[in-house]
């Protein structure tokens, strides 16, 4: 099936990248939020991030229009007009597997469902629905419109086809797919999560102030930018989530979170979303 117009949910940082990675590179893009906020907020990084792409030649004035040309919506109503839809809401499980139950309801059956996710099972997702076999994760990196990777996670149930249209089209979106099986983290969180955590730990336990770890990893391992850093970028929400879900589903304490990444959590320090984390923005 040809893929003409992608459907995305969720007008967030991820949603939003995705929404303009997708439309720069010749597709038709719906992003649907059902907070009308969230959408402007998308419009707007979308224009800014694209004009300074542009500023750089990195994209030309038609992929700068076509990026323009995002449709910015609240419901569900032009869904059924999709070919291919990507889910990039909140990381809530019990949200994911009702969205995707209703995008089931509300797609032709041979659409395929991909999902953003970065830690949930892939195999729990597609059983929401009644075509499985057609749900995929499609796992993009932030800055969407910066990072060349995108992991794709089959579940137990995802077709070969189903692979190979997605991998071929994160291709044509002008990005590295790489594939990871459907296990707690997949490949990136796995990795990524841990290395984070053990920085809030050094944090906490006073091995140095974080400036100092940010700089051991980024001068010492030529990270482009150090944990804590990252951890701001990413949300610290999201490393706690992905922490515990390593933590239950691997059955490993080692996994545990940091107490302080807990406590910054609790106290609403979420990186730069929320203008606090490790750093004030
Ligand atoms: N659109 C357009 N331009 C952007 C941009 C965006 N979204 N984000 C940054 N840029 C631009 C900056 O404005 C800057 O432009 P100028 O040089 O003109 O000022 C340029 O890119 C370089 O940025 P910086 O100077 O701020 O810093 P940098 O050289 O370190 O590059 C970076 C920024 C690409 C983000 C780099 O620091 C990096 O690769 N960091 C690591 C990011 C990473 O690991 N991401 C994965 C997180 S994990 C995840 O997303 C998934 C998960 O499940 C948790």
């Amino acid at each position: 099936m040809e893929i003409n117009h992608i459907f995305i949910v969720g007008a967030g940082t991820m949603g939003s990248g995705i929404a303009q990675v997708a439309a720069v590179s010749g597709f038709q893009v719906s992003v649907m939020d059902v907070i009308p906020e969230q959408l402007e907020r998308a419009r707007s990084i979308i224009a800014k991030s694209t004009e300074k792409l542009a500023a750089k030649d990195m994209i030309d004035q038609q992929q700068l229009a076509a990026a323009a040309n995002i449709r910015y919506i609240e419901d569900f109503k032009t869904l059924a007009q999709a070919d291919y839809v990507i889910e990039a809401a909140t990381e809530n499980p019990e949200l994911k597997l009702k969205i995707f139950t209703e995008l089931d309801h509300l797609t032709e059956p041979d659409v395929i469902l991909a999902s953003n996710t970065s830690s949930i099972s892939l195999t729990k997702i597609a059983a929401a629905t009644n075509k499985p076999e057609k749900v995929i994760g499609m796992h993009f990196f932030n800055p969407v419109p910066l990072m060349r990777l995108v992991e794709i996670i089959r579940g137990l149930a995802t077709s070969d086809e189903t692979t190979a249209t997605a991998v071929d089209l994160a291709k044509k979106m002008g990005k590295e797919p790489v594939e990871a099986n459907d296990s707690p983290g997949f490949i990136s969180n796995r990795v990524l999560c841990p290395m984070i955590n053990e920085a809030i730990f050094a944090l906490q336990e006073g091995i140095g102030t974080a400036e100092a770890i940010d700089a051991v990893m980024k001068l010492g391992m030529n990270h482009p930018m150090g944990p804590l850093t990252l951890c701001d970028l990413i949300g610290l929400d999201v490393v706690l989530f992905v922490m515990e879900v390593l933590q239950r589903d691997l059955g490993d304490d080692k996994y545990r979170p940091a107490p302080l990444l807990r406590k910054m959590v609790d106290a609403g320090y979420l990186g730069r979303k929320t203008g606090k984390g490790f750093y004030e923005y």
